[in-house]
C-alpha cells in the first residue's frame, strides 16, 4: 500500500514538474520503489544478487551458501523458479538442435553433465542446507551410491528431443569409475534408457586436476574419435569453459555448490 502510494505521488510529482523528458524521469521514480533504492528495503534482494553474480561467473571458487542465503537458495530449489529456469534452457537448447542440419552418420553428439544436469541430488542437499553446509564427501558418495537420484525433468525431456534428431548421448561427469555401475543403473531408472559413451573420472589419471582439465581432455579426445559435439550442457562452468567445449553451450542453474 505505501508502495502505491509512493509511486502514485512520484507519478504526479513527474507530471507536475513536466518539463524536459518527462519519459525517463517517469522510469527512474517507478524503477525506485521496486529496486529496493531509497531506504526501501526487499528481503531476499541481495541473495537473488548472489545467486546471479554466481549463474553468471562473476563469483567463483565459493565453498558454501552464504548462511543468510540457505533459506532462500532452498526456496528457489524446491520452488517453481529453479524449475522454470531450466525449462527455459532445456527449450533454447531444443530450438538450437532442431534448427541444425546434420549428417546423420552418428558422429554428432550431445554432451550432457550428470549432477544437477541429468539427475539431481536435490533430495540430498534438502538435507544439507541446500550447499549451506560444508561439503562432506563420505556423505555425498553414500547418497550417489545408493542410485536413487531423480531425473532433471527438463533435461529428460531434452534428453528425449535430442534422441528423436538423431542424436547421440553422451555422459561425462566428475563420478568416479567406481560408480560407474549404479550411476549407469541409476540413469536407466529414471529414464535415460540409451547413451553412446558413459564417461566417468578415472581418479588415477586425473588425480589434482581441475574439471575443466578433465573434461576438456576427454573431449578432446571424442574429437579425435571423429565425433563433433553439437552441444554441451551442464550446471557448472567447468562444464562449458576450456578447449573442445562444443559449438554450443547451455548452463543450467545450480545455487549450490561450485566445481572449479
Ligand atoms: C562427514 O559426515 C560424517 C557423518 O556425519 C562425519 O562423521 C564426518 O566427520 C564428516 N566429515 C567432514 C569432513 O565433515
Ligand atoms: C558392474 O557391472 C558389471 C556387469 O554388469 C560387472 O561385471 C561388474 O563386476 C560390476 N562392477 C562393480 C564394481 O560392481
Ligand atoms: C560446429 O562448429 C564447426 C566449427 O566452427 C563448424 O564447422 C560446424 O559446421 C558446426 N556444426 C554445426 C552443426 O553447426
Ligand atoms: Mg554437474
Amino acid at each position: 500500500m505505501a508502495l502505491l502510494l509512493l509511486l502514485f505521488l512520484a507519478n504526479i510529482l513527474t507530471i507536475s514538474e513536466g518539463t524536459c523528458e518527462p519519459g525517463i524521469v517517469k522510469q527512474i521514480h517507478l524503477l525506485r520503489p521496486r529496486s529496493g533504492a531509497g531506504g526501501n528495503s526487499i528481503p531476499g534482494l541481495s541473495c537473488l544478487s548472489w545467486r546471479l553474480a554466481v549463474e553468471t561467473n562473476n563469483i567463483i571458487g565459493w565453498k558454501t551458501v552464504p548462511e543468510e542465503c540457505e533459506e532462500y537458495v532452498g526456496h528457489y530449489m524446491l520452488g517453481k523458479q529453479y524449475r522454470k529456469d531450466s525449462r527455459a534452457v532445456a527449450k533454447e537448447a531444443f530450438l538450437y538442435a532442431q534448427s541444425l542440419k546434420l549428417a546423420g552418420d552418428g558422429k554428432d553428439i550431445w554432451i550432457f553433465d550428470i549432477d544437477e544436469t541429468t539427475l539431481s541430488n536435490t533430495p540430498y542437499y534438502a538435507q544439507h542446507g541446500f550447499g549451506a553446509e560444508p561439503y562432506n564427501a563420505t556423505l555425498f558418495d553414500k547418497w550417489v551410491m545408493e542410485g536413487a537420484a531423480p531425473a532433471l525433468p527438463e533435461s529428460l525431456w531434452l534428453y528425449n528431443k535430442l534422441l528423436s534428431l538423431g542424436i547421440k548421448v553422451v555422459f561425462l561427469t566428475g563420478r568416479h569409475e567406481s560408480q560407474r555401475n549404479t550411476t549407469a543403473s541409476n540413469l536407466k531408472n529414471v529414464g535415460y534408457h540409451a547413451w553412446n559413451k558413459l564417461i566417468l573420472k578415472e581418479p588415477s589419471k586425473y588425480s589434482g586436476k581441475t574439471a575443466v582439465f578433465y573434461k576438456s581432455k576427454e573431449r578432446e579426445m571424442l574429437e579425435k574419435k571423429g565425433y563433433r559435439i553439437i552441444g554441451n550442457m551442464g550446471d557448472q562452468w567447468s562444464d562449458l569453459l576450456g578447449t573442445n567445449t562444443g559449438n554450443r553451450t547451455f548452463k543450467l542453474p545450480d545455487p549450490m555448490y561450485y566445481i572449479s
